[in-house]
C-alpha cells in the first residue's frame, strides 16, 4: 500500500463516524472477496527490461478522452457523508490530478454541479433503475452536463448485505441527500416510497447496454465483469468498454479476485473495446501489473474517500498524483516509457 494511501485511511478512521466507516471499508458478509483483493496484486512477478533510454516516461492515457494518468477516481455512493462538499471536492481534486472520474448515480450533490467543476472529461455510473424514466433523466442531464461515456453497473441487481455489518447500525442518510438527484424525477405518490423506483431493476439484461446508447448517444462501458465469456456477449450487445470489478467486495461475497480474472477478459476481448479494472489497487505496483496484465485505465474506490474525508479535494488531488508519480517511477524501473510499452513489453513473468 502506498504511504500516503496508509496515512489517509488511517486519518479518515480516526476521523468518520464508525457507522460510515464500516459501510465505506467492509465486504459484504464473511468479506472475502474484500479481504482477498489486494493480494491478489501481489501474486504476479515482473521482468523488467533494462538499458532502454527510460529518461522521459509518459503515462498519459487515452480512454473516452484524454487524461494525465490512466488511474481513475471509481464510483462510489455519498461523499458528503464523508466530506461536506462531497462530491464536488471529489471532482476537483480529480480535475486537478488529471484523472479521469466516475461519478457515481448515488451522487449526494447535483451532477450539474459536479460536473461544473470537472476541467476535462468524465463518466457517469448509471443504474438501470425500476422507474426507467429516473435512468433516463439522469442519462440525459449527464450528456448535457457534458459526460464522455456511461458506466452501467451490471453486478447490483440486489444491493449487498453490508451497511450494519461491522458499526451494528446502518449509516444515517437522510433522503433529500441520498436522493438529490434522482428525487424530483419522482412523482408526489414515487417518492412516499422512494427506493422501490430507484433501486437497479434486477431484470435488466443484454438489451440495457443498447438502451443506454440510443437514448445518450455515449459509449456503454459495463462495470462487474468477472468472465470472459461475458465480456464478449456485452461487446456483442454493444458495449463500448469492459470493467473489471466485484464492487470492492460488496456483493456477491467469494466472488473472485480482479487480479485473477483480469487476463482472461483481456484475452478474450482482444483489441475490441478497452478493458479498465478496480478492486484492491493500493499503489503503483498494483497498476502497473494491471496494465501489464491488458487494462487500459484502473480504479480505485475506497483511496479517493480516505483521501475525501482525510483533507477533502487537496486529499484527492494528492493521493491520485502520487499513484500517477509511482507509477512513473516504477515504468522507468522496469524499462518501459509509454503505456503501449508497458502493454507489449511482457513485462509479467511466467
Ligand atoms: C463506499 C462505496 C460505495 C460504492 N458505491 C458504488 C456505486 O454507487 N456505484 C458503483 O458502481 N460502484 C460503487 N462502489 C464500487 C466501486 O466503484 C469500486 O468497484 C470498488 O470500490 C473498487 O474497489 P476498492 O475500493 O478496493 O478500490 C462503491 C464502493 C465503495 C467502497
Amino acid at each position: 500500500m502506498h504511504p500516503l494511501v496508509r496515512q489517509f485511511r488511517d486519518r479518515a478512521a480516526a476521523n468518520v463516524d464508525p457507522a460510515f466507516w464500516a459501510y465505506v471499508t467492509r465486504g459484504m458478509d464473511a468479506g472475502v472477496s474484500v479481504g482477498e483483493a489486494q493480494s491478489a496484486w501481489q501474486h504476479y512477478r515482473f521482468s523488467p527490461r533494462v538499458l532502454r533510454d527510460v529518461s522521459t516516461v509518459d503515462t498519459r492515457a487515452s480512454i473516452f478522452g484524454d487524461f494525465a494518468s490512466p488511474i481513475g477516481v471509481a464510483p462510489t455512493a455519498f461523499h458528503r457523508l464523508a466530506h461536506t462538499d462531497g462530491e464536488v471536492a471529489t471532482a476537483t481534486g480529480a480535475s486537478a490530478a488529471g484523472v479521469p472520474l466516475c461519478l457515481s448515480s448515488r451522487s449526494t450533490c447535483r451532477i450539474e454541479t459536479v460536473a461544473a467543476e470537472v476541467n476535462g472529461p468524465w463518466w457517469l455510473q448509471i443504474y438501470v433503475t425500476k422507474e426507467r424514466a429516473v435512468t433516463e433523466a439522469m442519462v440525459r442531464r449527464s450528456v448535457a452536463a457534458g459526460a464522455t461515456a456511461l458506466v452501467l453497473t451490471a453486478d447490483t441487481p440486489y444491493v449487498g448485505h453490508r451497511d450494519i455489518v461491522g458499526s451494528g447500525r446502518p449509516i444515517q442518510l437522510d433522503d433529500d441527500l441520498a436522493l438529490v438527484n434522482m428525487g424530483e424525477h419522482l412523482s408526489p405518490e414515487q417518492f412516499a416510497d422512494p427506493w422501490a423506483h430507484v433501486d437497479q431493476d434486477p431484470s435488466i439484461d443484454l438489451d440495457a447496454i443498447a438502451w443506454l446508447h440510443d437514448i445518450s448517444g455515449l459509449p456503454v462501458i459495463v462495470k462487474g465483469v468477472l468472465r470472459a465469456d461475458d465480456s464478449n456477449r456485452f461487446v456483442d450487445a454493444g458495449a463500448a468498454g469492459i470493467w473489471v470489478s466485484n464492487h470492492g467486495g460488496r456483493q456477491l461475497d467469494r466472488a473472485v479476485s480482479t487480479a485473477d480474472v483480469l487476463p482472461a477478459v483481456v484475452a478474450e476481448v482482444g483489441d475490441a473495446v478497452p478493458v479498465v479494472v478496480d478492486g484492491g489497487v493500493r499503489d503503483g505496483y498494483d497498476v502497473l501489473t494491471a496494465l501489464a496484465l491488458g487494462a487500459s485505465a484502473v480504479f480505485v474506490g475506497r483511496p479517493a474517500i480516505w483521501a475525501l474525508v482525510a483533507d477533502g479535494a487537496h486529499g484527492v488531488e494528492t493521493v491520485m498524483t502520487a499513484l500517477c508519480d509511482e507509477l512513473r517511477h516504477l515504468m522507468g524501473l522496469a524499462g518501459v516509457t509509454d503505456l503501449a510499452q508497458v502493454r507489449s513489453a511482457g513485462l509479467i513473468a511466467h
